[in-house]
């Protein structure tokens, strides 16, 4: 019989000791296969490709006081790293509901808590955007807690198909929920000038606004396409080149950040699901319920300080944090994405 051998997928291999592309991080991406590897990594202060390190736990437990008993919610389950402590302080009784709009990294979560041993009786995962907690409210009952740690997790930025990094070479889509929307790719197709200008200086206060936004409405009518991370790379790089060369790798790298965060805030709309989930906030929670808020970027954190001002004064809220608490200075020398986090608090009346 002239039967052909089934073609075996040889693992990626990395040359070398450095591995760069996500994919040959093989070891990184199994950490109870190699964790002695991962251990290592992280001692040296870099966060394992395929894993978050969860920001500011010990701020945030000492916080929301959880005790066994009581229900609470973590809106943003990512890795699961909080979800993990606030299960640990519930010692196995009272519940916890964790949702997430991310529909490749949430059932791998979920998985990894089951197997650390919370099953339905203590932990409900559920696929929902955090603007929608009060459908969560609706079988929970009022909570005792609530988290959000908002934005990206490392696992997602880190992996080029979701093309949230302009480091890695991948399709420019960004979305938290791929299956829902349109990509940052599809959306620049479509925009003016004037809206994406208006995008990047308000979503990321970009300076260079204009000269960006009118760089890529004109690669697009020459027929660049812009569909994939580099390409957006090279044309804010292109653009810059009135910068002097002195500072121009340095300020390109930061306009690339604001860019790729303001697409990455447009296509999510999370400017509009966070002022909804602030909004019903009071009344998700239980009388003397309080609720942590972790924010990166100063957009964010207006948004809360606000809501949570606002809600202060229409005595919805007993206490609000005065000042937001800012990660340790040992936290932030050990984990980089922890510099530009503030948490914010307040206590329901
Ligand atoms: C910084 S990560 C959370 C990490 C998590 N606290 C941990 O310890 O692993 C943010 C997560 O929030 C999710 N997210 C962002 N906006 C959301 C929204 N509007 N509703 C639900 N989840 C959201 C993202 O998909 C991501 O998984």
């Amino acid at each position: 019989m002239d039967q052909q051998e089934p073609k075996r997928e040889r693992r990626v291999r990395y040359k070398g000791t450095h591995p760069k592309a996500f994919k040959e991080k093989y070891k990184e991406l199994q950490p109870d296969k190699y964790s002695d590897d991962v251990v290592k990594i992280i001692q040296k202060g870099n966060t394992p490709a395929g894993m978050h390190r969860s920001i500011c736990v010990n701020e945030i437990m000492a916080f929301l006081q959880v005790k066994p008993g009581q229900t609470g919610l973590d809106a943003t389950l990512g890795y699961g790293g909080h979800t993990h402590e606030l299960l640990k302080a519930l010692n196995g009784s009272g519940h916890l509901y964790a949702t997430d709009v991310d529909p490749i990294e949430l059932p791998r979560t979920h998985e990894r808590l089951i197997g650390l041993g919370f099953g339905p009786e203590i932990l409900t995962v559920k696929h929902l955007n955090f603007s929608s907690i009060d459908q969560v409210v609706t079988e929970s009952g009022p909570l005792n807690f609530i988290l959000a740690d908002l934005g990206v997790s490392s696992m997602q930025i880190d992996n080029p198909d979701r093309g949230f990094s302009f480091k890695n070479e991948g399709p420019l889509d960004l979305r938290l929920n791929p299956e829902k929307g349109i990509s940052a790719a599809q959306r620049l197709k479509a925009i003016s000038k004037d809206e994406l200008q208006g995008m990047l200086f308000e979503n990321s206060d970009e300076p260079n606004a204009e000269v960006i936004a009118r760089a890529i409405v004109a690669a697009r009518r020459k027929g660049h396409g812009i569909t994939t991370t580099t390409e957006l790379k090279q044309v804010i790089s292109d653009a810059l080149k009135f910068i002097p060369e002195v500072t121009r790798d340095q300020d390109v790298k930061k306009a690339c950040q604001r860019c790729f965060q303001a697409l990455r805030i447009d296509v999510n709309s999370e400017f509009e699901v966070l002022y909804d989930f602030l909004e019903k906030l009071p009344a998700a929670l239980a009388s003397g319920g309080r609720v942590a808020i972790l924010t990166f970027h100063s957009g964010e954190d207006r948004l809360v300080k606000k809501a949570f001002k606002q809600h202060l004064r229409e005595g919805l809220y007993r206490e609000i944090a005065i000042e937001p608490i800012r990660p340790t200075v040992e936290e932030c020398a050990t984990n980089s994405r922890a510099r530009s986090a503030k948490l914010r608090w307040a206590i329901k009346s």
